[in-house]
This record gives C-alpha cells, structure tokens and sequence, in this order.
C-alpha cells in the first residue's frame, strides 16, 4: 500500500547555505539520505522532489519534517509534532 504521508526525516529544520538563482530540489518524501535535498528515493512513490530557487545568497531553513505547509521552508509547523 501507497504512503499517504511523508516520512519525518526530523523534527526541526536543516540550516544550509544555499546560493541565490541556483536550484535546488527539496525532499518532500522524507526518504532521502541527502536530506534535505532529493536523492531519487522517491521513485515508485506519490511524492516529487520541490524545486526552490533561492532569491539571494544566504543561509535558509529547509524544513525537515515535511509537513511544512510552505513547502520547502521550515514554517515551524514542527513545533507542533
Ligand atoms: S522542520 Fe518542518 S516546519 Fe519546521
């Protein structure tokens, strides 16, 4: 049977620097081992990796447990697990 829900990978957000224009894909089924970016462990699931393009070069919070419902970005919907 098909998960409906992702896998938290964790409870809190990943800071990493990320570079402005680049894209990048976030993990949205919580399996990667290179969370919180996509490794293709996705396949044969519902889920696909999010691309995000940073606006500017700085340090971000990548949300880790996948529910953030800003997608990508930790909206600290965490807090609440
Ligand atoms: S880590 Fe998912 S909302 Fe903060």
């Amino acid at each position: 049977m098909e998960k409906k829900e992702p896998k938290i990978t964790r409870k809190e957000p990943y800071k990493v620097h990320l570079e402005e224009n680049k894209k990048y894909f976030w993990c949205s089924c919580g399996e990667s081992q290179n969370s919180p970016f996509c490794d293709g462990s996705h396949a044969g699931t519902k889920f696909l990796p999010l691309l995000y393009t940073p606006p500017k070069s700085e340090d971000y919070y990548l949300c880790g447990c996948k529910i953030t419902l800003t997608q990508t970005l930790c909206d600290g919907t965490h807090s609440k697990l």
